[in-house]
């Protein structure tokens, strides 16, 4: 059987898993995928998506006669050479990543068995040289993922670049690795395991520092009457600063960012190395949540006994990720003031209401806003840029809006009779910018 069309090994079916196997798959592959939870294996071997991702089902389906999803190890191990280990890495009371189940799957690995361990799961930097030194003999490649939820299949099928981190004697799997994603076209970046570590640990940590980077412009914006969408245009047309990741709102949130800022922070500080900047990255975006409080209480004074509509509740559109969310600690911090909270999300409701167990989830953004004193706009679905707004502000009690991503037109909403509150922005009406493109 030649190299290309001996099946994929996928372990752990998360986000990055599902992705992975799916993908290899269209690319033609047979791939085997493996999960130690039987409801999750058996939903995917009926066909069943379980998590909300644009293009996955499809993929899926198309595809479904070359995917094995399975919970038997010994399975994978049989059929597959290359294992792409994709289990979660999530954060311990610590902030340290816990490695536990990158453990356990090398625990049922052996270093005479053909394979190469081929990592995505993020991993501190130093984690590939410890599973070398324990299975001395199998192969290790380190191969970050770099997928954003909400348009993940696009991203591994079109990625930025590829790194492939390997230590001497282990070429052979790297060129296997590389083999596989050479049809994609990005660049293939080959490296150490270690500095491939660091690559991935560090592009998120920059991305997030931008985030709080802006969020802090923004406040002070709103200080000295500037408009941070005015102000992040202005940066991101040099070319060195780049106009992605410049939106400011109302923090980060997701699977990654927090989790592996808090994770390189760590495994400095492990190191006896104090990573300042990372400190207050993560401090800013925890305070930046909490402002929306001050927002509404400009306008209503006491929360107590106020009801304010959540519109959005996924950590960001096109998911249904509730993982590190703004919504829950903003909805937490609502209530902590007396407010009730209702809210409402396209798609993540279900998951989001198994979370927020106190907060009564509406059907729809209009029925969310029934007589409400204040909505807050946590994330930005398109949908409620079509929403009817005029509809929006006869139903509530009080028309007052806090768009927490700036993602509706406040000209338009103040003409509606709204009050207006947008991030980094001056909260009396503006003469619209000229459009610049
Ligand atoms: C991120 C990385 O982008 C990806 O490369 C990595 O593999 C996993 O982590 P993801 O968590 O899917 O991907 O989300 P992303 O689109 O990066 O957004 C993260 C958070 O930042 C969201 O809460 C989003 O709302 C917020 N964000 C993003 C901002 O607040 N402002 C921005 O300008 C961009």
């Amino acid at each position: 059987m030649s190299e290309q069309r001996q099946p994929v090994g996928v372990i752990g079916v998360g986000w990055v898993g599902l992705v992975t196997a799916a993908c290899f798959a269209e690319l033609g592959h047979p791939v085997i995928a493996r999960d130690i939870l039987p409801e999750k294996v058996e939903s995917l071997s009926r066909g069943e998506l379980t998590i909300h991702e644009p293009e996955l089902g499809d993929l899926l389906r198309r595809n479904a006669e070359r995917i094995t999803f399975t919970t038997d190890m010994e399975e994978l191990l049989a059929g597959a050479r290359l294992l792409f280990v994709c289990v979660d890495t999530p954060p311990t009371y610590s902030g340290d990543a816990d490695l536990s189940r990158v453990r356990s799957v090398v625990a049922d690995l052996s270093p005479d068995g053909g394979h190469v361990l081929v990592m995505k799961s993020t991993v501190p930097a130093g984690t590939g040289e410890s599973i070398r030194r324990d299975l001395p003999g199998l192969p290790y490649v380190s191969c970050p993922e770099f997928l954003k939820e909400g348009s993940a299949v696009k991203d591994f099928m079109h990625p930025d670049r590829v790194v492939i981190g390997t230590d001497a004697g282990d070429e052979a799997g790297a060129a296997a690795v590389a083999a596989l994603y050479e049809p994609l076209g990005g660049e293939i970046l080959p490296t150490d395991v270690a500095s491939a570590e660091m690559i991935k640990l560090a592009s998120n940590a920059f991305l997030a520092t931008k985030i709080s980077f802006i969020n802090e412009i923004a406040n002070v914006c709103e200080e000295v009457g500037a408009d941070v969408g005015e102000v992040s245009r202005g940066m991101g047309l040099d070319e060195r600063i780049g106009s992605s990741f410049l939106r400011a709102g109302i923090g980060y949130g997701g699977s990654c960012f927090p989790k592996d800022v808090s994770a390189l922070k760590m495994l400095a500080g492990n190191t006896g190395y104090h990573f300042q900047l990372l400190t207050a990255v993560i401090e800013v975006n925890e305070l930046q949540k909490r402002r929306v409080v001050g927002k509404l209480e400009k306008h209503l004074g006491s929360l107590l006994g106020k009801r304010v509509a959540l519109l959005g509740l996924a950590f960001k559109p096109d998911t249904d990720d509730m993982r590190e969310a703004s919504s829950l600690v903003l909805a937490a911090r609502l209530q902590g003031e007396g407010a009730e909270v209702v809210a409402y999300d396209p798609v993540a409701s279900e998951r989001a209401g198994e979370m927020l167990g106190s907060v009564e989830m509406a059907d729809s953004a209009l029925e969310a806003l029934d007589g409400v004193d204040a909505a807050v706009l946590v994330t930005e679905w398109g949908e409620f840029a079509e929403l009817d707004w005029a509809e929006a502000a006869a139903r509530m009690a009080r028309p007052l809006l806090v768009d927490g991503r700036n993602f509706l037109d406040p000209v338009k909403l103040r003409a509606l009779g709204f009050e207006y509150e947008g991030i980094g922005k001056s909260s009396v009406d503006a003469p619209t910018p000229a459009a610049s493109d």
